[in-house]
């Protein structure tokens, strides 16, 4: 056969077997796969609001609008004052831009603001069938990295709310729903990490250390992520007029139990929208905040009863279990503002949010943000940092406590680590990203088990474009 012939028949051949395998078994790319919006399907007859990805991801940075970097607030001695207000209240401002005033389920969030997209969603978090992007609004059940951290609060993705009485001497447990937004300076951040092809890219730098091309976000970067509850206000009287959404949740068995990836179509209620902007001033590159939605406060709207818990840039490195308690300083990059409900807080005070895990805090959670080599199942301790659970967490005066409770920025390698954990490739605090690598490496490795079904597998992908 001439080489012009072999060509030929190539061709032919690819034609055929497109022809072939498109209508009735084609196995979804990883393209697909990456962007696809959800992981279940809405039932036959919904009418309902259906989610969709907002991946058109701006291929440079806009350069965005952010007047609270000129805010003149301090960074070395934080206290809760008129300036961090002011930081906040900015931030607050261009969130809500667009957005209707109680945020009703038939619209969620809206992703175009004047006409123009303003906020993108993480690709790859809408393959894994247990914690995976419901229908309704693109939800997950607050993913966790790694398979192999279960515990109370944000890894089994059930929690007890700060306030909650037992009932029968019960403690119910309510699931949380989320869902992360990032603004076109971010977004331009997220399509150079996950370009169309659905894998991630990467580089090697002059010393040969493994990086992530977009990382790390420029400064104008905003992100929002809303929590919702399953808990409603007969629960928890302070979420009294939140707002009600609809999500595919999994099916309650009991007070405490929910099936593991059986879902079913539930209200759930925003108690928690956490924001996180760059700012160069800070020893982190970012500031962290939380607003609580507070029904007890007389605002009109859902957004006006929306307080902050505090604001945070750093993991407060001075104050104990960083250091022994003996010389424990008080907090000073953490600030927190008077509340009316009940909150945990975090790690000895420093910030969280109301169904955050309390053992920690956002930025010392955040700050460890690391990814294994692309289709590297990530296991955290071994080679991601241990973010969720450590011996000694927040209790003792240990080496790991100073470690995750310290300053570093990106592109430093997670403080104290060696080994195949410093190699970790920095994702500039975005656990969403995190996952993103995560679910690439499980979506890699098809011969490891699945708690349940994924994206990718026959009974999910049967009828499931984008
Ligand atoms: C113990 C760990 C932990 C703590 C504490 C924590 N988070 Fe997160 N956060 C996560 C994980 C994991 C994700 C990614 C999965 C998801 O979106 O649910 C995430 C996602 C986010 C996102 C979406 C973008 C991103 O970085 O992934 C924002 C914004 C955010 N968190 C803000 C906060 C704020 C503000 C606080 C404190 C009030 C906080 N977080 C506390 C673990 C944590």
């Amino acid at each position: 056969m001439n080489h012009q012939h072999r060509l030929t028949m190539a061709c032919l051949c690819a034609a055929l077997l497109q022809g072939l395998s498109l209508p009735l078994h084609a196995q979804p790319t990883t393209a697909e796969l990456a962007f696809k919006s959800h992981v279940d399907q809405p039932p036959p007859g919904w009418t309902g609001p259906v989610f969709k990805l907002s991946d058109q991801y701006p291929a440079t940075s806009p350069g965005c609008p952010s007047p609270w970097l000129k805010r003149k607030v301090d960074f070395k001695n934080a206290r809760w004052d008129k300036a961090w207000e002011a930081y906040i209240q900015d931030i607050v401002d261009y969130v809500k831009e667009g957005q209707e005033v109680d945020l009703p389920n038939e619209t969620g969030w809206r992703t175009a603001v004047a006409g123009s997209t303003r906020w993108f969603h993480v690709p790859w978090m809408a393959f894994d069938g247990q914690r995976g992007r419901e229908f309704v609004h693109g939800l997950t059940n607050e993913l966790s990295t790694s398979e192999s951290v279960f515990r109370p609060g944000r890894g089994s993705g059930t929690h007890v709310l700060p306030g909650v009485k037992a009932v029968n001497g019960v403690d119910p447990l309510f699931e949380t729903w989320s869902i992360g937004f990032y603004n076109p300076c971010g977004g331009a951040s997220i399509g150079q990490q996950w370009p169309k092809s659905g894998d991630p890219d990467t580089y090697k730098d002059a010393k040969s250390r493994l990086l992530a091309r977009g990382m790390p976000f420029p400064e104008g970067t905003v992100v929002v992520k809303i929590l919702n509850t399953t808990a409603d206000e007969r629960d928890v009287p302070y979420l009294k007029g939140s707002t009600t959404w609809q999500a595919n949740g999994h099916v309650q068995e009991s007070p405490t139990k929910y099936s593991t990836c059986v879902r079913k179509v539930r209200d759930v209620h925003l108690v928690q929208m956490d924001l996180a902007v760059v700012d160069l001033r800070s020893p982190t590159r970012w500031v962290y905040t939380t607003l609580a939605y507070d029904g007890t406060l007389p605002g009109k709207t859902v957004w006006d009863r929306m307080k902050p818990i505090g604001v945070q840039f750093g993991s407060d490195g001075k104050t104990f279990p960083a250091v022994p308690e003996a010389k424990s300083r008080p907090l000073h990059e953490t600030a927190l503002s008077p509340m009316n409900i009940p909150e945990h807080y975090g790690c000895n005070k420093r910030l969280a949010g109301i169904v955050d895990q309390a053992d920690s805090s956002c930025v010392s959670c955040h700050m460890g943000a690391y990814a294994a080599a692309p289709g590297v199942v990530q296991v955290q301790g071994t080679n991601v940092p241990a973010i969720f659970n450590y011996p000694g967490i927040c209790t003792e005066f240990n080496k790991a406590n100073s470690q995750y409770f310290s300053d570093y920025s990106y592109p430093s390698a997670y403080p104290g680590s060696t080994g195949e954990v410093a190699a970790a490739i920095p994702l500039d605090s975005s656990l969403q990203l995190q996952v993103a690598f995560a679910q690439y490496a499980v979506y890699k490795n098809p011969q490891l088990p699945r708690t349940c079904p994924d994206a990718g597998s026959p009974s999910t992908s049967a009828s499931a474009p984008r």
